[in-house]
């Protein structure tokens, strides 16, 4: 079984952490548990201060002239976009269900992308794979971001957290 996939062993480690240190707890969980929401509330009763939603999808590529996996070993972790809609829908099922801020990233290479997360309830945005690619992407993603907030009339983005509206 993952690391972590049982919301009993979570919480074990969370309560170890949470024990062993005072410093902001980050728990970050991977977009393959089968309840998603119930660990993150498992992280949250055990001390857990805020989550990070997503980690990897665990994903096998293969470079064709060599038959040969490419990523990590044999099988990695994908990131990228293939992880912004998976971890957009995470961020929104648990914000709506567990009282801790999210940290939502995954697939995240624009000001579209961490509005995103924004809208789905995130309070904060992290880049990975773009940002390793692009070093100077955040810094014209807080421009493109500032940009947003003027034409939609926008003072803080603290006022888009989580007003994403959803369908009827
Ligand atoms: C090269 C690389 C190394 C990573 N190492 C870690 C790690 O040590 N611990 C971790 O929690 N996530 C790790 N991640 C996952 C990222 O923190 C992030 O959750 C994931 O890449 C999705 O974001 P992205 O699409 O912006 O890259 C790593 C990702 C990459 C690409």
């Amino acid at each position: 079984m993952e690391f972590g996939a049982d919301p009993r062993t979570l919480a074990e480690v969370v309560r170890l952490a949470r024990a062993a240190t005072d410093r902001p707890l980050f728990v970050k969980l991977s977009p393959t548990l089968p309840d998603i929401v119930a660990s993150a509330r498992a992280a949250a009763d055990a001390g857990a201060d805020a989550l990070t939603l997503v980690n990897t999808l665990p994903g096998l590529l293969v470079d064709v002239e060599r038959r040969r996996p490419v990523l990590g070993f044999g099988s990695g972790g994908v990131s990228g976009a293939a992880l912004l809609p998976v971890g957009v829908l995470a961020t929104w099922k648990v914000t709506r269900a567990v009282d801790l801020p999210v940290m939502g990233v995954g697939g995240v290479s624009s000001a579209s992308d961490a509005l995103q997360y924004l809208l789905a309830g995130a309070t904060l945005v992290g880049m990975g794979t773009a940002a390793m690619r692009d070093p100077r992407l955040p810094e014209r993603l807080v421009h493109e971001l500032a940009a947003w907030c003027g034409r939609h009339g926008v003072t803080s983005l603290a006022d888009v957290v989580g007003t994403l509206e959803w369908p009827a």
